[in-house]
């Protein structure tokens, strides 16, 4: 079905008086099936715990933070959520946009051996060893066993809470998780406890393209740093 909906920007200004960077362009829509529906969310290396004391890394997308709180949306038979069933801490490493190449080298393998067939047939391959698979170094945490990633400019050692598998579905779960510990790098800390916004950008997954943020554009009302 192919719905048009056409919004002028130029009635819109007229009536708040201002000025609108989208002057003049109309929005008409169409409405698609996505085959992918991932929409631009900062990556996560989740470093859990193999069964025998090793760490495993995953790339994720998938999360959220409210608070001290982030929540992962983790894919059923994969290694991660395995990991956190059975251990519940894991640290959620956040890359910069320079580390692009190392998560993608991440990306065709999985912890589990064997490989599960639909990841099989995604041509995926075991791999026990991501660390060395993706060139980045370990590094020990405070509190949690999984070790941290040195070259991710923020870690963050988390207990789970809570894993919930929705009752619609088999194929994820939700893990929600409590942060413990947050290691910044030194050259994006601000005044102490603020990560400076100028200075961190996340490696962004846009429709499963890599990218950076562009240039800052303002801040909230809340925002309580310059
Ligand atoms: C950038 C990127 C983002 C991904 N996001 C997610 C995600 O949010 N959740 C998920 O379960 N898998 C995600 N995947 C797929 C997992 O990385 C993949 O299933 C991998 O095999 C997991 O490793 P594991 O089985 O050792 O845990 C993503 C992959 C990439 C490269």
């Amino acid at each position: 079905m192919k719905v048009e909906v056409s919004i002028n920007y130029n009635k819109m200004d007229e009536r708040k008086g201002g000025k609108h960077t989208m002057i003049g362009q109309s929005c008409k829509t169409q409405e698609i099936k996505p085959k992918i529906l991932y929409y631009g969310t900062p990556v996560i290396l989740l470093n859990t715990l193999n069964e025998d004391g090793t760490v495993n890394i995953s790339p994720i997308s998938s999360s959220f933070a409210l608070g001290d709180h982030i929540i992962l949306g983790l894919g059923l038979g994969g290694k991660a959520i395995e990991n956190l069933e059975r251990h519940p801490e894991c640290v959620i490493n956040i890359p910069n946009p320079d580390l692009w190449e190392n998560v993608e080298r991440l990306a065709p393998f999985t912890g589990k051996n064997p490989v599960p067939d639909y990841k099989k047939e995604h041509g995926f391959l075991f791999q026990k060893d991501k660390y060395l698979t993706s060139g980045l170094s370990p590094i020990e945490s405070i509190s949690v066993k999984p070790s941290r990633i040195q070259e991710c400019p923020l870690q963050i050692e988390a207990k789970v809470q809570h894993i919930r598998t929705p009752e619609y579905s088999s194929i994820f779960a939700i893990v929600e998780t409590q942060a413990l510990h947050v290691h910044a790098h030194e050259d994006i800390i601000l005044s102490e406890n603020y990560v400076d916004p100028r200075k961190w950008s996340p490696l962004i997954y846009n429709f499963r393209h890599y990218f950076s943020l562009g240039k800052e554009l303002g801040k909230t009302f809340r925002a309580e740093t310059l």
